[in-house]
């Protein structure tokens, strides 16, 4: 049975184009006025997920359901979904309020509920007054606006949104994103949002979804997703890591860069291997004969609030991140807290790559 909670539902969800898989086996749930993100990296299948909850996309096997309903052959047009896509298209001929009105023009709405609504819409987006303008005299992140009032003005019950700010500027990306997460809130619409921009997704989503060669490989809340990655990949698409070969020597005990550390993980068996994941911003820089173990400052980077240092310690290059600089040749102690070392079973060595793979 389908969960009452659960506006969308995709159960089983395979895709394949002329015989590749691009989604396997995808089960995933979407709840009323939750936003949501499709996390991953080029070509793991995100659009074609979207694009199959908004109908545009029939599945090979699996059922869509929407609040309970079997929607998997219904048209998009049919669907209480509308889609910002990944290439907006706004109709050059018309001037932005006609753009926007586009939709409820042919929902036959009378004129003066059009043009209250569209004057909402333009409020909205922060363009009030562009009404009359043409479309082509807008800048690149005015037009994405456009294009997301033209999706909201339906008042669809969930809106999915392909990249929508993948080709604005990093100030106006961040400004957009705080705008659509407060637009999300206040209207009371679930977001279904895509992007490739992990911190993007973690600063505003309420659930991230992170995939991998049309494979789900973890679904979480930002803090779980960034603070328990399910696995080494993860770890490193959701942030900077040290990912490290070891061997679980016994409960609560890692072998790894030639050295036993202590840990907080067990229950992965004696002396099997294990993927050591590190944060660089929980590596400690100590006095050369303290730390755990010792090596060499290879490079030094400032990043704005932190200096990135290499550290070689013969044996492993660890990337630590510091407010405290340590000149270049160096020789300093590093020390790891068992609690900021998180053992994840091994990912394969060369991940799988099916013909119509990574672009
Ligand atoms: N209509 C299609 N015909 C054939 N292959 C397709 C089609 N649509 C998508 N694919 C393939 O499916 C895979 C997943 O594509 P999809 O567009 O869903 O990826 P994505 O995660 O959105 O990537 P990006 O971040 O680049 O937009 C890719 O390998 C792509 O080439
Ligand atoms: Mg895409």
């Amino acid at each position: 049975m389908i969960e009452q909670k659960h506006l969308i539902d995709l159960k089983g969800i395979s895709k394949e184009f002329d015989g590749t898989t691009v989604l396997s086996n995808i089960d995933l749930y979407v709840r009323k006025n939750e936003f949501l993100t499709l996390l991953g990296p080029s070509g793991c299948g995100k659009t074609t997920t979207l694009r199959i909850i908004g109908g545009f996309e029939y599945p090979t096997t699996g059922t869509v359901y929407f609040e309970g309903k079997d929607i998997t052959e219904l048209p998009p047009y049919k669907r209480s979904v509308n889609t910002v896509f990944q290439k907006y298209a706004l109709f050059p001929h018309l001037n932005v309020q006609d753009n926007i009105a586009f939709g409820l023009k042919i929902k036959k709405l009378h004129k003066d509920e059009i043009k209250k609504r569209v004057n909402r819409m333009l409020d909205l987006v922060n363009l009030k007054g562009y009404g009359k303008r043409s479309v082509e005299s807008l800048s690149g992140g005015q037009q994405q606006r456009i294009a997301i009032a033209r999706a909201l003005v339906n008042e669809p019950e969930v809106l999915l949104l392909d990249e929508p700010l993948g080709a604005l500027d990093l100030k106006l990306r961040k400004e957009m994103q705080l705008e659509l997460k407060s637009m999300q809130q206040r209207l009371g619409i679930t977001f279904i949002y895509v992007t490739h921009d992990q911190e993007e997704a973690l600063t505003m989503s309420d659930t991230v979804v992170v995939m991998r060669d049309g494979v789900i490989l973890q679904i979480g809340d930002p803090k779980t997703i960034y603070d328990e990655p399910a696995n080494a990949f993860v770890a490193d698409f959701i942030g900077e890591s040290n990912i490290l070969r070891g061997t679980m020597v016994c409960d609560e005990m890692v072998h790894f860069s030639g050295y036993d550390f202590p840990c907080v993980d067990s229950g992965f068996g004696e002396n099997v291997p294990v993927d050591v994941v590190i944060r660089p911003e929980d590596i400690m820089i100590v006095g050369d004969d303290i730390g755990q173990i010792s090596g060499i400052v290879t490079s030094v980077l400032f990043k704005g609030v932190h200096y990135e240092m290499m550290i070689d310690t013969g044996e492993t290059e660890f990337k630590v991140h510091s407010t405290v600089m340590q000149p270049q040749g160096s020789q300093v102690g590093l020390s790891i807290v068992p609690y900021n070392i998180h053992i994840m079973h091994p990912m394969p060595q060369e991940p799988e790559i099916d013909e119509g793979g990574e672009e």
